[in-house]
């Protein structure tokens, strides 16, 4: 047996028992679907706590909900033959002290949390699960690159969230979104991410997956 597929065994093994959501409570949508997120040998359970250091040093493998992982809920969404997925990943504790004292912040998608909104951290379309463990792989390229978590010194942990959603024939990104988000120079371009207005445009997301991240100087002592 492979490593990637005893890893995932024993997440959906433990998933079942430890979990009763794969999204944050007070968060929206709420998804009941597991997906597999694994960063190098550290299977994401749902809402579990992990070293900014592991986060940011490469992007997580993706799974796609796969009977043969065992993952929750699986009857109502068995993979679709050729199917196509689009992802998110979405920080949902983004502080209004960390934008500008200029934003229109009653105008924000709301965070998990007082005074928080949303900050877009990745976003794939045109992504294939790969047989066998359904490994999702791109075949265009992100319409926003990874980037690692970054929450504020002094803050909570930021909840992360992975949304996976079915992509409809003919779906294609904003003009001019591509840009935006991967522009360095543009670093508020990626906040107030609105996944219920993505939800809008092709459905609801099928599965997810969510883990806390705290900066690392946090937990540092001086
Ligand atoms: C808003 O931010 C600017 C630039 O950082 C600063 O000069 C200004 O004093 C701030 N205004 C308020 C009301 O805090
Ligand atoms: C935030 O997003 C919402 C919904 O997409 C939009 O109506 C609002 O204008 C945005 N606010 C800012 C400051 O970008
Ligand atoms: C949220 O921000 C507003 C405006 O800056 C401030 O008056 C309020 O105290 C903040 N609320 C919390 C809970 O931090
Ligand atoms: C898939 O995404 C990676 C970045 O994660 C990018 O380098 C690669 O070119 C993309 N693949 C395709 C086929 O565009
Ligand atoms: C990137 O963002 C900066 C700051 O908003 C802007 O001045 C610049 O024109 C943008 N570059 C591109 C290629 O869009
Ligand atoms: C942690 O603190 C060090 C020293 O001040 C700083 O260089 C580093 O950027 C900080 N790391 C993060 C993730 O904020």
């Amino acid at each position: 047996m492979k490593t990637s597929q005893y890893l995932l065994g024993v997440a959906a093994a433990a998933g079942v028992q430890l979990t009763s959501a794969a999204t944050p409570a007070g968060s929206s949508p709420q998804v009941p679907n597991t997906l597999g997120l694994v960063f190098a040998n550290n299977v994401v359970q749902p809402g579990e706590l992990i070293a900014q250091s592991v986060v940011d040093a490469a992007q997580p493998s993706v799974y796609a909900p796969n009977p043969r992982n065992r993952n929750r809920g699986l009857k109502k969404h068995k993979p679709k033959k050729d199917q196509t997925y689009l992802f998110t990943l979405v920080d949902l504790n983004l502080p209004y002290f960390a934008l500008p004292n200029t934003t229109d912040f009653a105008s924000l998608v709301p965070g998990i949390g007082p005074n928080r909104t949303t900050r877009l951290h990745w976003f794939e379309y045109n992504v294939h699960a790969i047989p066998p463990h359904q490994q999702l792989q791109n075949f265009s390229a992100p319409i926003a690159d990874y980037q690692g978590p970054m929450p504020p010194q002094g803050d909570e942990a930021h909840n992360y969230v992975l949304y996976l959603f079915e992509q409809p024939e003919g779906w294609k990104p904003e003009v001019g979104a591509m840009q935006r988000y991967n522009n360095a120079s543009d670093s508020f371009a990626r906040m107030n991410f609105s996944v219920e207005a993505l939800s809008e445009q092709v459905g609801k997301p099928i599965a997810a997956n969510y883990f806390l991240t705290e900066n690392e100087n946090n937990t540092k002592t001086a």
